[in-house]
């Protein structure tokens, strides 16, 4: 269960610079709107994820295709993806892996939990690459054995140039090491994607599919997700029922009743619009909860940044950034909305016994999650108390189910508040120029410029221009 706490919103609760409960309420017709602008993409198949997940193929062919390659000797998935490619696995692997991990026996697999579906119950080491930095891959691959890894590229487009020259540098070490080095790849790509898919279907290589209408960032649902989340032990069925569940929930309420979505949507809306508080701070208090405020940035800025618009989501780790970011929170511009993210059951927790340090007699008996939760009650009364706005999610338990829930809440309340501030929250027109040159700096010559864009030597003269200007290097 999630549950959203937005008082510190309020005129009532942090004065001047709060709102009205009825501001709040006076875009009641903008979010139904909204909504059903939504459900019409969704219903013309525009858009995929609200419907990916009740997709019981892609999610048998997940297990069988994880079944069948870590049936032989594998033990280790090597992931490789960019941005929405593998940040919401990456999420799921942090919050689940360590104390909340449930499955998976450390044994062998479990040959009836396969048969019915159930868990995956090999041990698999799951790791990630989602970056080139050459020394860091080095690093990877030294740890591993490479022969008992199976190298899974995760790419949409299946075209993306950090995914596709790390599966050059893979493909060479491979042949360099293992026979039957194709049982050691697997490609999860959109069906008619491009190279990737391409090398797959023409090289017998494993493949799984993305659907066509899920873009990276929503792909949380998707096969480029639930493989390394299957593999790595979890519970990919409670996983999407927690989704479907809140999605069902959510969409049949009306849009404020009892409804957190739409009012988080409205309140962020209003405090940047109309409060001209530009900066979003995502305020983790879990160091489970770190990765998946990665990924809660990068749907929220990549969705929303565009036309001018949207406020920037910054990420912060309670009660850790309490000594590195909180005196800017506090005292620093008057330009911030904080999302507090919290947990209610930490599972395992330890009892305080300062016993003979009398200065510290307050802390007798007292768990040290009392004194997490307390030091984040102290910062939201702090910042109400100096008119700074908060509010607060919690999520009760760290697991699939939950997990599910809260991954849908961000992927329905960010496109909601695209909606209200009027911009595509499905598209990424931005990130090309900066792609652009780089593929022009590496030499590529043709076949990437699209059809709106400046010729080749018109893009060339302009990245000269700016290349050579002279360095202001001291
Ligand atoms: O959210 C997005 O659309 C992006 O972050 C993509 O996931 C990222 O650019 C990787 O693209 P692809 O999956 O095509 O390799």
């Amino acid at each position: 269960m999630i549950e959203f706490n937005f008082k510190f919103t309020l005129k009532q609760a942090i004065g001047e610079n709060g709102l009205e409960v009825t501001e709040i309420r006076s875009l009641e017709s903008d979010l139904v709107q909204a909504r059903r602008n939504l459900n019409k993409l969704r219903r013309n198949k525009d858009i995929g994820f609200y419907d990916e997940m009740n997709d019981t193929e892609m999610v048998k062919a997940v297990k069988e295709v994880a079944d069948r390659l870590f049936s032989k000797d594998l033990n280790t998935l090597y992931v490789f993806g960019m941005g929405g490619s593998s940040l919401g696995a990456i999420f799921l692997k942090e919050a689940l892996g360590g104390i909340f991990k449930d499955s998976g026996n450390n044994g062998n697999m479990d040959k009836e939990a396969r048969k019915n579906g159930g868990v995956f119950h090999k041990k698999i080491n799951v790791i990630f690459s989602e970056n080139i930095d050459p020394g860091y891959i080095y690093k990877n691959i030294e740890k591993i054995d490479i022969k008992k890894t199976l190298f899974c590229f995760v790419s949409k487009s299946a075209d993306t140039i950090e995914v596709v020259a790390q599966f050059f540098i893979v493909k060479e070490m491979l042949q360099n090491t293992v026979k039957n080095y194709k049982d050691n790849l697997l490609f999860i790509t959109d069906k008619k994607g491009g190279f990737l898919r391409r090398y797959a279907d023409e090289n017998g290589i494993s493949a799984l599919d993305i659907a066509e209408n899920v873009g990276g960032r929503y792909s949380i649902v998707t096969a480029g997700t639930l493989f390394p989340a299957y593999a790595a032990g979890f519970d990919i069925d409670k996983f999407l029922h927690g989704a479907i569940s809140y999605r069902d929930n959510i969409l049949n309420k009306g849009v404020f009743e009892n409804n957190p979505v739409y009012s988080l949507a409205a309140i962020i809306y209003l405090y940047y619009r109309q409060k001209k508080r530009n900066i979003f701070v995502i305020n983790v208090y879990s160091d489970y909860l770190r990765e998946f405020s990665r990924w809660f940035r990068q749907l929220f800025a990549e969705s929303l940044g565009k036309n001018l618009m949207s406020p920037t989501p910054v990420t912060a780790v309670g009660a850790t950034d309490q000594h590195s970011q909180l005196q800017l929170y506090m005292q620093g511009p008057q330009d911030k909305l904080t999302g507090f993210f919290c947990l209610k059951n930490f599972r395992k927790d330890y009892i305080i016994n300062p016993s003979g340090f009398k200065e510290y007699g307050y802390l007798k008996d007292k768990k040290l999650s009392e004194l997490l939760i307390n030091e984040l009650k102290g910062v939201e009364l702090a910042l109400a108390a100096l008119g700074r706005p908060s509010f607060r999610v919690t999520v009760d338990n760290m697991d699939e189910f939950t997990l599910g829930e809260l991954s849908f809440m961000c992927m329905e309340m960010v496109p909601v508040l695209g909606m209200l501030l009027k911009i595509n929250p499905f598209d990424q027109p931005g990130v090309e120029k900066g792609k652009k040159f780089a593929y022009l700096l590496m030499g590529r010559k043709d076949g990437f410029l699209g059809r709106q864009s400046p010729s080749l030597s018109e893009e060339l003269e302009e990245l000269s221009r700016l290349d050579n200007m002279a360095d202001l290097t001291y």
